[in-house]
């Protein structure tokens, strides 16, 4: 009988070290105090039918057992309502997912063709690399044009480049379109040009190309201003100064009132008051006879405006590298 207690003592010690939680500490207690098949319980129910002698020895033993088992249990349960309690706070908010948005190049790419659609133009594309015939030929300008040397762009041989502008889409509509025409056309253009905060080899344009009957310099001023005044979120003037281009005549460049000093004049806008953004003007002739348009009464308006020209005046953004360098800390404000 004493064994039976010793090896009672190990089982409680090991049922006991298993114990996490208030319900599995009830079940210890039960397995051996409970009134009904509890160990302990028994062997305390047995002693009535042993001899005097054994019943002292067993009894103490068995009744200091007992005091030891409730004094362990007691002690459990106070370690297990000390432990501090795992709990979820449901009113916490949730971690932060990072979600990516539009490079803002794309934003106002977007935001020009969601404009232009709404006018009825359809969108063209074109090759980026382009045949000499496409990129100037075509588009009135001779071999001889300083639009055409070579530091001007990039050759991969002769007769092939990558396109300067996106004007050659101009050409490829019009040769397989018959007017009227209204197309834009956006992508990227190469120039030979060394990187610095308004220059990159590598940037984007929008081309604008309508040819109709009766199309005239109003309906360009018209188009393009209401353009200009989609695109910035900020009331300026917009300014025609006559200029020249071979594929237009007559030509002229657009300018906008600068927005941070409102013509006083300022280190944005050079101390001039006005910012310098596209080529725009009348579709020189000689470009319809290039693709086969006959008709003598068919005129035409065409522009071509760099994206990130227009984006960094839009978000008053100081230099071009910003676009390409992939630098969130920037790109996250858009
Ligand atoms: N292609 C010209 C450039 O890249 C921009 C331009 C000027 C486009 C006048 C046009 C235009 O369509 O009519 O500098």
């Amino acid at each position: 009988m004493p064994n039976k207690i010793e090896k009672l003592r190990l089982e409680f010690g090991k049922a006991l070290g298993e114990v996490k939680d208030q319900a599995s500490l009830e079940s210890v207690r039960v397995s051996f105090l409970g009134r009904k098949g509890g160990f302990l319980t028994e062997i305390l129910r047995g002693l009535k039918d042993l001899g005097p002698e054994e019943r002292r020895l067993i009894g103490a033993a068995a009744n200091q057992f007992k005091g030891e088992i409730e004094a362990r249990l007691a002690e459990a349960e106070k370690g297990l309502q000390d432990k501090p309690k795992a709990t979820i706070d449901l009113t916490l908010p949730g971690p932060e997912i990072k979600i990516g948005h539009l490079h803002p190049i794309t934003r106002v790419i977007q935001e020009s063709v969601c404009f232009f659609e709404k006018m009825g133009f359809q969108t063209r594309e074109g090759p980026e690399i382009e045949t000499e015939w496409y990129n100037f030929d075509a588009l009135n300008t001779p071999a001889d044009h300083p639009a055409r040397d070579m530091q001007d762009t990039f050759y991969l041989a002769p007769g092939i480049l990558l396109r300067s502008h996106t004007s050659p889409v101009q050409i490829r509509t019009m040769e397989k379109e018959k007017p009227p025409v209204r197309i834009i056309a956006v992508g990227r253009v190469y120039r030979r040009d060394a990187q610095d905060a308004s220059h990159s080899p590598v940037f984007h344009q929008l081309e604008v190309l309508m040819v109709e009957k009766g199309t005239h310099f109003t309906h360009l001023k018209g188009i393009l201003t209401a353009f200009l005044e989609h695109i910035f979120p900020f009331s300026f003037k917009t300014r025609f100064t006559p200029s020249f281009f071979p594929f237009t005549e007559p030509s002229a460049e657009v300018s906008i009132s600068c927005p941070v000093c409102r013509e006083k004049g300022c280190s944005s806008c050079g101390h001039s008051g006005f910012l310098e953004l596209l080529g725009c003007g009348m579709v020189h002739p000689n470009v319809l006879r290039n693709v086969g348009y006959k008709s003598k009464d068919l005129t035409g308006l065409a522009f071509g405006v760099g994206i990130e020209r227009l984006a960094m005046i839009k978000y008053g953004i100081p230099d071009i590298r910003l676009f390409y360098e992939n630098d969130v800390r920037f790109l996250r404000q858009f």
